[in-house]
């Protein structure tokens, strides 16, 4: 059996509301790096949604954030990140998201983000558009780099990797309006669908982080593809950019 879009779009709010049900709670923080945090909260979201896919959707394959890679059939793969902007949500920062995809015969078909915050469920389907709570997303506006608002994200091993995104965030922050961190790639990526920033870039990214925003912006009209301007974005190295035509080939020489 094949999920639909509503099918995706009630397993993430499912989730988010787990989310907003364990905030303020006992979170039991643990660290699994050095900056990157892993809470009672991650767990039992994907502990939901695992369960729920394995009930109704049980053939494909499962690569989730907090338990990996899952064996299935290679023709449906799920993407799922249960909690995406953990350091926030451990912090009591109310910007945190679910974000789900499916993907079929090796194309991404189903994109859900859903903020349990803002009530907002940005959703996607290859070939039919996207939304913000069934209102159709249009994209970001054409722009040209020195007026336009970024969003970007740094890696989990800033402290000790060398490629770390700061040549590149001081860059984009000496030719555009600002350059924004919010701490969640998938909300990122659809604040770009809505036309909220024009332009979002980050390297050392996971599947899971972007298969669904990514798709999210892409229906909404924006030009999605790795930082060397790859389409095949969920092909390792991950990396992302996403933002209207003109300014994604502003970004890319930037980055390049
Ligand atoms: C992180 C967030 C953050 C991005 C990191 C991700 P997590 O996901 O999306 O914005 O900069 O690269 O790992 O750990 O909160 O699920
Ligand atoms: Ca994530
Ligand atoms: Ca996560």
């Amino acid at each position: 059996m094949k999920p639909t879009i509503s099918d995706v779009e009630t397993l993430a709010r499912g989730a988010g509301k787990i989310l907003r049900e364990c905030r303020g709670q006992n979170l039991h923080i643990r660290q699994k790096g050095v900056i990157d945090l892993v809470t009672e909260a991650d767990h039992r979201s994907e502990d939901y949604i695992l369960a729920e896919i394995r009930q109704h959707f049980p053939a494909g394959r499962i690569i989730t954030e907090e338990s990996g890679e899952l064996a299935g059939s290679q023709d449906q793969v799920w993407y799922i990140d249960p909690l995406d902007g953990t350091l926030n949500y451990a912090h009591g920062l109310p910007i945190y998201a679910v974000s789900i995809a499916y993907e079929e015969d090796g194309r991404l078909q189903l994109g859900v983000v859903y903020d349990p915050e803002r009530d907002e469920c940005f959703s996607a389907e290859r070939g039919r558009g996207a939304w913000l709570n069934g209102a159709r997303l249009e994209g970001p506006p054409a722009q040209e780099l020195d007026h336009s608002l970024l969003i970007t994200g740094f890696p989990y091993d800033i402290r000790t990797n060398p490629e770390n995104n700061l040549d590149h965030y001081a860059a984009f922050a000496l030719r555009s309006y600002g350059v924004r961190r919010l701490g969640s790639a998938a909300i990122d990526l659809c604040y770009v669908a809505a036309g909220r920033v024009d332009g979002y870039w980050e390297l050392r990214i996971n599947s899971w982080d972007v298969a669904a925003g990514g798709l999210i912006a892409e229906e909404a009209g924006a030009v999605v593809t790795n930082v060397t301007g790859n389409p095949n974005y969920l092909t390792p190295p991950y990396s992302i950019l996403a933002a209207s035509r003109t300014l994604h080939a502003q970004m890319l020489d930037v980055l390049g």
